[in-house]
């Protein structure tokens, strides 16, 4: 299990794949505690799926620190990586070590950055207050307006080579580890290969790190979100539409509560 920023490292070393989930609450944070998922990320996606914005644009970091403090409280013993919401540190370097250090205090182990052109000051300015960042480049859905849309990034040549030396970049300003967001698989494979720090993929092929989902899409909540890179590893939309309806069934039916389930 990763304990602290080393344990990237080592993890990398060794070639041992990185498992890393989204957890946004209380008793997801519980189970996920005892499991062996080596790191959370208190994802700004939380804005979608646990407030139903329609994109990650509408976080700030007190939803974000809400959230994180839930999950700290959950999952302790867990690194927890929690994102710096929209604008929260495009506004200078003291707005962001001031956002960021809010953070940290709800319980991060660490800081998640969308891109890096513009706030490269940031990153090395946040690493030097000893905030461990991790970097987030090809699709960053902070930027889904300029983006035009949820779709495959670096496709071009010039893409491919101009994302690159973004990676570079972000490893020599000192982040811990990278995510890579739905790029092709041959560029995060060179990618990762390319670089001592760990890169987690998601929609970004096999040849990555480690690998990085969304709690609640791997657990099949949503039937209709059916993006190309996600496996589910369960049908939880229908296991939980089932139980509920078993419950609803067993009330009305009056089989709930029997006696066993009664004080006597
Ligand atoms: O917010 C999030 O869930 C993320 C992952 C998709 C990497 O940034």
């Amino acid at each position: 299990m990763i304990k602290n920023v080393r344990d990237f490292y080592k993890k990398k070393r060794e070639k041992s794949k990185i498992s890393m989930v989204t957890c946004y609450d209380f008793w997801s944070a519980k189970i996920i505690a005892k499991t062996s998922i080596d790191s959370i990320l208190v994802g700004d996606s939380l804005a979608m799926v646990m407030h139903g914005h329609p994109s990650t644009l509408m976080a700030d970091t007190e939803m974000m620190a809400f959230h994180t403090s839930a999950v700290f409280r959950g999952a302790p013993g867990k690194f927890i990586v929690a994102d710096m919401p929209f604008l929260s540190f495009r506004k200078g370097v003291a707005e962001a070590a001031e956002n960021a250090g809010i953070l940290m205090k709800a319980g991060a182990s660490a800081v998640k950055l969308e891109g890096i052109e513009g706030h490269e000051d940031v990153v090395t300015h946040l690493i030097q207050s000893g905030i461990p960042v991790m970097g987030h480049l090809g699709l960053t859905p902070q930027s889904i307006h300029t983006i035009g849309g949820y779709r495959v990034q670096a496709t071009e040549i010039d893409e491919k080579k101009h994302l690159a030396a973004c990676a570079r970049n972000l490893e020599q300003l000192g982040v811990f580890s990278l995510v890579l967001e739905c790029v092709p698989a041959a560029l995060a494979a060179e990618i990762s290969r390319s670089l001592s720090i760990p890169v987690i993929g998601i929609g970004a092929g096999s040849d990555t790190d480690g690998q990085v989902l969304v709690l609640q899409d791997m657990l099949g909540m949503d039937s209709a979100f059916k993006p190309k890179f996600l496996r589910t590893f369960m049908n939880g939309e229908k296991m939980i539409s089932e139980a509920l309806e078993q419950y609803a069934s067993d009330v009305v039916s009056r089989k709930f509560p029997d006696e066993s389930e009664s004080y006597s």
